[in-house]
């Protein structure tokens, strides 16, 4: 999961991915988190993201780190949030195979998996940052974050 900080979206996305998870053996599902941006490696994450994930019933402990181009041979899958964060992280990318590892996580919601990431439409699939509003925008965080994991999880029970 890549987000800019590694402190709110991403850290979330990870925790919910590694929560719905837990118990399964095969696929065995690893999750890590980083970010594009290098202002908070080392630090935990955002008070009011790890409020709103732990409310949820998710637990999940993180440390920021930056996004790394040796992170293409390392995993499987590497879902943006949005498209800052999924231009930052293709540019890094030297083959084909490793650009075709990254997704935005939010194609993989049911209802905006018809979308396009190269179209005029890819801003519907950004998990917007919820960085220093309310409560509420990490609610909505955590919403979208939930539908989008639902729908990876049901792809990678029946590929
Ligand atoms: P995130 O949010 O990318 O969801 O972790 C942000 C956190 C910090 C900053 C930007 C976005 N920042 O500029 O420090």
């Amino acid at each position: 999961m890549v987000c800019l900080g590694n402190i709110c979206r991403s850290p979330m996305a990870a925790a919910v991915l590694e929560g719905k998870t837990a118990d399964w053996k095969a696929p065995l599902i690893e999750v890590h988190s980083s970010g594009t941006g290098s202002w908070h490696i080392g630090q935990g994450p955002h008070p009011s993201s790890k409020k709103i994930w732990e409310a949820a019933g998710y637990k999940h402990s993180h440390t920021a780190k930056q996004f790394k181009a040796n992170d293409f041979f390392v995993h499987d899958l590497i879902l943006v949030m949005d498209s800052s964060n999924y231009h930052n992280v293709v540019s890094l990318a030297e083959t084909d195979e490793h650009r075709e590892k990254v997704f935005y996580l939010r194609n993989f919601d049911p209802i905006l998996k018809g979308i396009d990431p190269s179209s005029g439409d890819y801003f519907k699939l950004e998990v917007p940052d919820p960085y220093n509003q309310s409560d509420e925008a990490y609610e909505e965080t955590l919403a979208m974050v939930e539908r989008a994991v639902d729908g990876l999880l049901q792809e990678l029970k029946n590929p």
